[in-house]
């Protein structure tokens, strides 16, 4: 997240440290090509050709394209780059005419760069992974679905937040991060009111956030969470969190995404040997 304290030097050590891939979302890494070197392969998460074409503008001054691109809908868990009124009123048409719009974009710099592109917000569905696929997408980004799975390491409750969850508790509320983020009705939403506080025993680990001054530490709500604190935590997922009913394996998970891509007549999945 570019809007984590410390940025430019956490990237400088993860690229440092021998990190192959670094991804960066809620924000728009401008100058993420100089704080890494070139065999650190760079990826932006956008929500839209616009900020793409507008970071690549950038990234050409030194000399770098993004290795792989992200696109995010506004149907994604936990922090969304887009304005409330453009969560509601956002369609499939939409994600499908902005993975095209990407697409041709990527396709302009074919001869520089083959890029690929991976789609990620509630994409976790055969007929919407075939239509994404159709439009250009090469890949998929997931993320609810591995909530509920034996091995994430986030607490059973967090898991049943996520099993029980419906339509209906889905809720959008305003990070301190200054964006709208996607979350389920839980207590602590309940709590929320509008109003700000001062925050005690601050982490300062967000740059935009004004510990003076915010309704609650998210910090303190996404790890009350993760760690099975019902009544108090705050709960990230994504818009198709009711479609998730079972707890599976990360593999069963895997094998069922490989399905959907393999019946959409793409040529394969890339999710080892093995599998299927
Ligand atoms: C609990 C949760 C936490 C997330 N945290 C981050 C994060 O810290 N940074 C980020 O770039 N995306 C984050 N995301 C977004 C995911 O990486 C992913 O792109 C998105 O949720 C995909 O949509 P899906 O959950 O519908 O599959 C988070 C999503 C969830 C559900």
């Amino acid at each position: 997240m570019m809007a984590i304290t410390g940025y430019d030097e956490i990237i400088k050590q993860a690229a440092g440290a021998g990190a192959d891939v670094i991804v960066v979302g809620a924000g728009l890494p401008l100058n993420l090509p100089e704080l890494v070197g070139e065999d650190t392969l760079i990826a932006p998460i956008v929500s839209g050709a616009r900020a793409l074409k507008l970071l690549c503008r950038r990234w050409k001054t030194y000399n770098r394209l993004p290795d792989l691109v992200i696109l995010e809908g506004a149907w994604a868990g936990g922090h969304l780059g887009f304005s409330d009124e453009d969560i509601k009123n956002y369609k499939e048409e939409k994600l499908i005419q902005e993975t095209r719009d990407v697409r041709a974009f990527l396709d302009t710099l074919k001869e520089q760069k083959d890029i690929p592109l991976f789609l990620a917000g509630n994409a976790f569905d055969e007929h919407r992974i075939k239509k994404l696929l159709d439009a250009g997408a090469d890949g998929f980004q997931f993320g609810t679905p591995f909530i509920a799975t034996e091995e994430c390491d986030v607490s059973d409750v967090f898991k049943k937040v996520i099993l029980d969850a419906k339509k209906e508790d889905i809720v959008l509320i305003k990070s301190p991060v200054g964006m709208p983020a996607r979350a389920i009705r839980t207590p602590f939403i309940s709590t929320l009111r509008g109003e700000k506080q001062k925050i005690r025993d601050c982490r300062n680990c967000l740059r935009p956030c004004t510990p003076a001054a915010t309704e609650f530490c998210i910090s303190k709500v996404l790890i009350h969470a993760a760690k099975g604190n019902y009544e108090e935590g705050l709960f990230f997922a994504g818009d198709g969190v009711d479609k998730i009913n079972k707890i599976r394996t990360v593999k069963e998970v895997l094998d069922e995404a490989c399905l959907y891509i393999l019946r959409a007549g793409s040529p394969g999945c890339g999710h080892g040997e093995g599998s299927l």
